[in-house]
């Protein structure tokens, strides 16, 4: 295990992604190792699924502190205390400071369910329902202090079917999140990404891909 980079998981609910992170990190080839998860909410399903995997867990209430800045400097101390070097957001529903993002710029990853730039914030599904849009996705970036703006790492493409409910889509897209993610934390981890003017650039990236279209052709 030593040797590899490692990475913190913050969280607040049920934490499927915090898991396809853990089982991708199982690969002692993975470059990165999970150490430590952080929860700002006690009863959260990643604290469990943290403790199953043998991994250090640390709950900070944010109610416990009396400003965002605060909470968030008790974050990143704790971080820092565990030597972490990468921060995987993972549905970790506080918004943080400038500080804390610029403290972490290039080593704070987020996992978003839409094809951004579309859909930032919440309710995504919904809202690509309602649009009429025919395909959906997931991103996963790199945080800047605006929401859901940074360098785009990966992102997949899914179809939206017919009589998809919200949450059939949001199954639909968590499946890749968990694809994504993964990936995104390898990129990263085996520092295989350069910024230019906003953009990823990483350095031999596979090539292998099939255009997504929807509906067919026929
Ligand atoms: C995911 O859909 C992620 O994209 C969003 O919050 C959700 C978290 O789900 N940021 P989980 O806790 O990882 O299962």
């Amino acid at each position: 295990m030593s040797g590899r980079i490692k990475a913190a998981v913050l969280a607040s609910g049920r934490g499927s992604n915090l898991q396809a992170l853990i089982d991708a990190a199982r690969d002692p080839d993975y470059p990165a190792e999970i150490a430590l998860v952080i929860c700002n909410v006690a009863a959260a399903g990643a604290l469990t699924r943290a403790a199953e995997a043998g991994i250090a867990t640390t709950v900070i209430d944010h109610r416990d502190f009396a400003d965002r800045a605060s909470f968030d400097t008790a974050m990143d101390a704790e971080l820092v205390k565990n030597d972490i070097e990468i921060v995987c957001l993972a549905g970790f529903m506080r918004i943080l400071s400038t500080a804390f993002v610029e403290a972490w710029t290039g080593r704070l990853l987020n996992i978003h369910p839409s094809l951004l730039p579309a859909f930032k914030g919440l309710n995504t599904h919904e809202r690509a329902l309602e649009a009429g849009a025919k395909l959906a996705g997931c991103t996963a970036h790199l945080v800047t202090p605006e929401l859901d703006d940074g360098p785009i790492l990966v992102q997949a493409a899914v179809p939206i079917l017919p009589n998809d409910t919200p949450g059939d889509l949001a199954a639909r897209v968590l499946e890749q999140e968990h694809v994504c993610y993964p990936l995104a934390l390898r990129l990263i981890a085996e520092n295989r990404v350069r910024i230019e003017n906003g953009r990823v650039l990483v350095d031999a990236p596979s090539t292998e891909t099939t255009a997504l279209i929807n509906p067919a052709p026929f």
